[in-house]
């Protein structure tokens, strides 16, 4: 049970104080019963706006395909950011991108309201892998998928956990981390003598990116593909 306010704050995209201003007009209802008192509780499949049911979720979880060019962050000052990108339909109140691609990076980017999901995912203590298609300046030496394996040390003395690389062909290949640290992938095959030239995200957890979403479009994660995020089998 939630307050009124609230649900239908947020499931019509209203400020507290228009939610408010909607209940006292005798606009809303609760089980087919006008009701003027904000406070009230109720689930909100009870609560219709205008006859529209409230189909309230606490949270929202947005995969977005991230295009090049647009930061991974919520304010960017001059700069775009994903959040900028997300269409009027499935805005909210304090999204944010649960984790950051670099401006140049392009692939899945997860965009929420859900602090606690976000923390859960990023934390290298979760084992949430992030799969990502790396294409490098260089043919990818034969023995990079045992280093890759062993921990790189990047050049400031910080090692990587095992990490995952498959190649795909002589400059391409898949690579699969359980961590977030700063530029890690072009680090990791920097202090190898290689350049990344071009990175795309392309899964987190068990979770590939919809190969229908062009860059820089974005939808909504049902509940079944969000816990494919936690699920690596998924
Ligand atoms: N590693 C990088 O170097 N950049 C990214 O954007 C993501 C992972």
């Amino acid at each position: 049970m939630e307050r009124l306010d609230k649900i239908i704050s947020h499931a019509f995209s209203l400020s507290r104080k228009q939610a408010k201003q909607a209940i006292q007009s005798g606009a809303v209802k609760i089980d087919g019963i006008v009701v003027k008192a904000s406070d009230a509780k109720a689930e909100p499949s009870q609560v219709t706006l205008d006859e529209k049911i409230a189909d309230y979720k606490e949270h929202i979880y947005i995969m977005m395909n991230k295009p090049q060019g647009v930061i991974s962050a919520s304010e960017g000052g001059t700069q775009k950011t994903v959040v900028d990108l997300v269409p009027q339909a499935l805005r909210r109140k304090g999204l944010f991108p649960a984790g950051r691609l670099d401006k140049d990076t392009v692939g899945f980017v997860l965009i929420t309201d859900d602090g606690a999901f976000a923390h859960d995912i990023l934390s290298p203590k979760k084992h949430v892998e992030k799969t990502y298609f790396v294409q490098t300046d260089k043919p990818i030496p034969a023995e990079l998928p045992d280093r890759f394996r062993q921990g790189v040390v990047l050049y400031d003395g910080s090692v990587c956990m095992s990490a995952v690389l498959e190649t795909d062909s002589a400059c391409t290949c898949t690579v699969k981390i359980k961590e977030g640290k700063y530029h890690q992938i072009k680090r990791m095959f920097r202090v190898n003598g290689l350049s990344v030239v071009y990175l795309k995200r392309t899964a987190i957890g068990g979770l590939a990116l919809d190969a229908s979403l062009k860059e820089g479009e974005c939808r909504e994660i049902g509940a079944q593909e969000l816990a494919l995020i936690r699920d690596e089998q998924g």
